[in-house]
């Protein structure tokens, strides 16, 4: 069998592969980001409308004596109406999603549209398999029952493959989005010798996919299928809340790799492109968020390995001990005296949309004298990127924002640490409670600046991991417990 590509399309393919390449790069900087987008936009209307002009066969399956060309032509005339109203139907729903969706049901909408590409490679994969001929992967022979096509063995591979990555990728997301969106606990949940079962269900399919080669029944294909669904259960279950983000990048990672297997199936090279940057630049993200999170990247990808030390973690529990309560005039008071305020937004910020009324304060400051700084932790908010993306929209300086390994020596001389709507990121339990949840995960030392100002709505609304903080109870904090947008504007008005 031998594939026919018409140098055009493998040249429009290529131009849409630079198209993605340019869009990342752009994308690796706030200032570059828009035209990084623009080229995304631009490599997917290349890649999208090639195939749709040339799916009627770019690859012409030719088998001896076999006439599979009129049957392709006209199974895809048939197909192309219903390719552009699913296309003019998903880009409905993907534009009307877009513009409702709340910047912080973010994570959940990118786990929800990381099932879906798995979910599409299955069903890819299924649709290969059942008709092999109509997608030119049928070697000229029939089983032996003559029944079927007998389906070519390297693309069983890329098939068997695909469908496992497509399955894992959906399950997994779906527990994602359940446990992201609150309809899941966030503890992780530690099913007793997971190991064991892990390793088993994943040696069973490796093992299923080599057999593949061999014998393509139908029981063979349907079992890779459900064991895959299993192992995507089995390793995003155990994952705890606070291990969420890299959970989110991985199972990016994951949806770009069961694409491009896909790509090998449906012999398109701009889905191979494309699925192997996803994959690729998902895997060093989830690298880089681990790096970060002080997390083993095996242990995460592996589902929770490491994760019996912080199961039991004893921090959920609230203790009743003394704070002291601030007003928004002793807020500007303090900071309007000091030196130098370093601000720490969090995902309490991005819920209340203070960062516009944030950066006015940080200008009021700034022109009574004090230096402002703003520190950000990796994975403060609820995506990567969160606070810089809110920052950036409200204006502030970049020279003024620093990553947490940049500033974290200078909580030590700074006057005030105004911390808004951030909690998980400012926990010392992470230093030194080796039971907590987050132990491990460098935090901004917020607690060593001369003065704590804490904003939050209560003192009963925990963060992300559900742990209660000590800084809240340090003598140099003082508790601003309002709407953070609220609070922030109560204290410009108090600087004016
Ligand atoms: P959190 O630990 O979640 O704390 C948010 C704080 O904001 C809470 O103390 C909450 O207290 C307060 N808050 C909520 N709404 C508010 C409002 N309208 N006004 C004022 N305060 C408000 O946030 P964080 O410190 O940014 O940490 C992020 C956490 O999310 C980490 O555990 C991280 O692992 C996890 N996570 C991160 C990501 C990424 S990639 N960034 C993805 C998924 C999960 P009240 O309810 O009392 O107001």
């Amino acid at each position: 069998m031998q594939h026919a590509v018409n140098p055009w399309v493998a040249f429009a393919y290529l131009v849409a592969g630079v198209c993605f390449i340019l869009a990342l790069r752009g994308l690796s900087s706030p200032t570059t980001s828009q035209r990084g987008n623009r080229f995304g936009m631009i490599g997917m209307a290349i890649a999208v409308v090639t195939t749709l002009v040339t799916h009627v066969p770019t690859i012409t399956v030719l088998v001896e004596g076999a006439d599979y060309a009129a049957l392709l032509s006209a199974i895809d005339t048939v197909a192309v109406f219903e390719i552009v109203a699913a296309i003019a139907l998903g880009a409905a729903i993907g534009l009307t999603t877009a513009r409702r969706i709340a910047m912080t049901a973010m994570p959940q909408l990118v786990a929800a549209f990381h099932s879906l590409v798995g979910l599409a490679a299955v069903l890819v994969a299924a649709a290969a398999y059942l008709n092999p001929v109509a997608f030119g992967i049928a070697l000229p022979l029939l089983t032996p029952d003559g029944a079927v096509a007998l389906i070519n063995p390297v693309s069983r591979v890329e098939m068997g493959l695909g469908v496992a990555i497509g399955a894992i990728t959906f399950s997994g997301s779906v527990i994602a989005f359940l446990k992201l969106n609150g309809n899941m606990g966030g503890k992780p949940i530690l099913l007793p010798a997971r190991h064991v079962i892990n390793l088993g269900v994943l040696a069973a399919s490796v093992a299923l996919v080599g057999y593949f080669t061999l014998d393509q029944s139908p029981w063979v294909f349907w079992t890779i299928t459900i064991l895959s669904f299993a192992i995507g259960f089995l390793l995003i279950v155990p994952i705890g809340g606070a291990d969420m983000p890299v959970v989110v990048s991985m199972l990016n990672s994951y949806s770009g790799w069961a694409a491009a297997a896909m790509g090998f199936t449906l012999h398109n090279s701009a889905m191979i492109i494309t699925g192997a940057l996803v994959g690729s630049s998902g895997a060093i993200l989830s690298y880089i968020m681990c790096r970060a999170m002080n997390r083993s990247f095996i242990s995460v990808i592996a589902g929770g390995f490491g994760a019996e030390a912080s199961a039991g973690g004893a921090g959920g529990t609230k203790t009743d001990r003394p704070w002291k309560r601030g007003s928004a005039e002793d807020a500007a008071f303090l900071m309007s005296q000091a030196e130098q305020v370093i601000i720490v937004p969090g995902y309490g910020m991005a819920v209340a949309q203070a960062q516009h009324v944030l950066r006015e304060m940080g200008d009021k400051l700034k022109a009574q004298g004090v230096r402002v700084k703003y520190a950000i932790h990796p994975v403060a908010g609820r995506m990567p990127g969160h606070m810089n993306v809110l920052l950036a929209e409200a204006n502030v300086p970049y020279d003024e924002v620093f990553e947490l390994e940049d500033i974290n020596s200078e909580f030590a001389q700074t006057d005030v640490a105004f911390v808004i709507g951030a909690n998980d990121v400012t926990n010392p339990a992470a230093k030194t409670d080796k039971t907590s949840p987050i132990y491990g995960m460098p935090v901004l030392d917020v607690e060593k600046a001369k003065t704590v100002l804490f904003v939050k709505r209560s003192m009963g609304g925990l963060g992300y991991a559900g742990v209660d903080n000590d800084v809240f109870y340090r003598d140099n904090t003082m508790m601003l417990l309002a709407d953070a947008k609220k609070m922030v504007e109560d204290i410009v008005k108090a600087l004016d």
